[in-house]
């Protein structure tokens, strides 16, 4: 019988599922109900930078958003329904009521806030606290390297405040990845989650406006966390936890196999509903019984290790394959 006991960020894990950060997981019946789903741990919705400067520091929010009055309204409106205070609370009660671990997420884009609001997290007594950095660059006097550089020192300030275990969600439109995944390590954080989906820009071409895209993942998304996690793994010190495009056990096991920890999972949730859960552990669960693994640690990065043999020759055989294999 399949084991699919686990631990992420030194926190115990009963398989290796965790429901992302997303309206799932913003309230406390949310939570709750992917816990009793089998969720082995929750990432809590994220907290907006804007939402913490405005209630928490008193600041006038000077960020890019405010210049946009739309986007004003929006992040206050946010914050009346979880604002920083309330989002302490949710955090108690989370842990209050669940036995499994509970991360809090924030969405920053500087470090300026921290030291006061991680350690109320810390505080209210979170398992762990996961970054969610998306830096949009848009002028062209931006340099990927100032931009990495705000990336680093988001997590040096927040390491220096806290104790609990730091993961950091990052997107994939980095330059440099393996030496990014590095300085961040170097900074404190113990996990990177791969990746982040970025919300999509559409045109409303009845209106003529700007508006919202498709919010939701395709299982084809996995191919680029799939990618990167087989090429970083038993290459850096901090756990690979793979995000995007896992819609059902298939893509759990492979990103186990390229050599992530854990999976998260939100979109097919959304799509099937909380038993996909149960569902994805179960698929896990018959996979490695069909193939004799007894434990998740007897075939986690299996085939990333292997392709750290020869790493270009691995990237550029995939790609000759992919390639040529189209008629
Ligand atoms: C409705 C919705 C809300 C989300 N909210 C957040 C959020 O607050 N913080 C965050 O880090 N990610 C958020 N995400 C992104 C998800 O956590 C996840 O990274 C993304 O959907 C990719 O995973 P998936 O392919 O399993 O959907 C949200 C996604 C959706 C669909």
């Amino acid at each position: 019988m399949a084991d699919l006991n686990t631990q992420v960020l030194g926190l115990p894990l009963r398989n290796p599922v965790i429901v992302s950060s997303s309206g799932l997981t913003g309230s406390a019946r949310g939570i709750r109900q992917c816990v009793e789903a089998g969720a082995a741990a929750v990432v809590i919705k994220s907290l907006f930078e804007e939402q913490i400067d405005l209630e928490v520091n008193g600041h006038e929010d000077k960020s890019e958003l405010s210049s946009h009055p739309e986007a004003a309204e929006y992040i206050q409106q946010m914050g009346k329904h979880l604002g920083p205070s309330n989002y302490l609370s949710l955090i108690e009660t989370a842990k209050r009521e669940n036995g499994v671990p509970i991360i809090a997420s924030v969405n920053c884009i500087t470090s300026e806030w921290w030291a006061n609001y991680a350690k109320q997290i810390e505080k209210a007594g979170a398992d762990a606290l996961e970054l969610n950095i998306a830096i949009m660059p848009h002028e062209p006097g931006e340099r990927s390297t100032d931009i990495e550089a705000r990336y680093v020192e988001i997590v040096r300030q927040v390491r220096a405040e806290v104790k609990i275990p730091l993961a950091v969600k990052i997107g994939p439109y980095i330059t440099a990845l393996p030496s990014l995944v590095e300085k961040l390590c170097r900074a404190g954080a113990q996990a990177l989650v791969l990746f982040n989906r970025f919300y999509q820009l559409d045109i409303d071409i009845d209106n003529l406006t700007a508006a919202p895209g498709y919010q939701f993942s395709t299982p084809n998304e996995i191919y680029l966390p799939l990618r990167w996690i087989t090429l970083l793994t038993g290459r850096t010190d901090c756990e690979l936890i793979g995000s995007t495009g896992v819609h059902s056990g298939r893509e759990a096991v492979k990103l186990l196999l390229a050599g992530a920890q854990a999976v998260q999972v939100c979109t097919t949730l959304y799509a099937n509903g909380l038993d996909r859960i149960a569902s994805i552990c179960n698929e896990i669960a018959g996979w490695m019984d069909v193939h004799g693994f007894q434990r998740l640690e007897d075939f986690r990065g299996l085939v990333g290790k292997a392709a750290q043999k020869d790493r270009t020759a691995f990237e550029r055989l995939q790609y000759i394959k992919a390639l040529t294999g189209v008629d």
